[in-house]
């Protein structure tokens, strides 16, 4: 399974990455709003510490601009993916960028039905976000469950990228499902790290380590 961070924070990004747990990012209007710095430094500099995708996303809503800002962001570096929105503008801009080589992830995906149609649109990447449909009542998980099965079924090539993730469990679920990667907002990989069980059994190793070096006048 694959795991995206997703955020425009340098400094996350590139505790992280050092940590060899990161196949790529995700970024989106947002996320770079939450950090200081002109977007297109941050842009530049998250593409120049990732070896992997990094997913840039348009503001452009018409399918010409799209295009348009999609091939100027691919200029950034040969491992930009292109995120445009669920909308019919944004499904022809797929097949356009596609005719041009150029991969994109079709973000702001609700429904199976929207990833079915961005898949035949030649979507690289499908982003359905659980944790907005979990916040209105609808389980966002069975979405993946759903899309996992019909690409199967057909063959599609698009791979399902589960987005706004809240919290490790829904990792555990995405990968029981067979989702393709999950972006994970810094904390929630943090949380995955981590366990009171390891840090109560590290630090009983070490005192009782303690206690051998001074028995034994061991000085390791
Ligand atoms: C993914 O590409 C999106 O940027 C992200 O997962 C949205 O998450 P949110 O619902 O926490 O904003």
């Amino acid at each position: 399974m694959k795991i995206f961070l997703d955020t425009a924070s340098i400094e996350s990004i590139k505790k992280f990455v050092d940590m060899g747990v990161v196949d790529g990012i995700t970024t989106n209007p947002t996320l770079i709003s939450r950090e200081k710095g002109h977007p297109e430094d941050i842009m530049r500099e998250i593409v120049k510490i990732v070896k992997g995708p990094v997913n840039l996303e348009v503001v452009a809503t018409n399918t010409n601009d799209m295009v348009e800002e999609g091939l100027r962001l691919k200029k950034f570096g040969e491992n930009v993916i292109v995120k445009i929105p669920m909308t019919m503008d944004g499904l022809m801009a797929v097949r356009k960028l596609k005719e041009k080589g150029i991969k994109t992830n079709v973000t702001l995906i609700f429904s199976s039905n929207q990833a079915l149609l961005a898949a035949k649109a030649g979507a690289s990447y499908v982003s359905p976000f659980i944790g907005r449909l979990d916040d209105v009542g609808q389980d966002g998980m069975t979405i993946i469950r759903e899309l996992v099965q019909i690409f199967k079924n057909y063959g599609y090539q698009s791979e399902i990228l589960v987005a706004s993730v809240r919290h490790p469990i829904h990792v555990i679920e995405a990968g029981k499902l067979g989702a393709h990667i999950v972006t994970l907002p810094p904390e929630i990989l943090g949380k995955m790290l981590t366990h009171p069980l390891t840090d109560k059994g590290l630090s009983l190793f070490l005192s009782d380590w303690e206690k051998v070096k001074k028995e034994h006048k061991y000085n390791i």
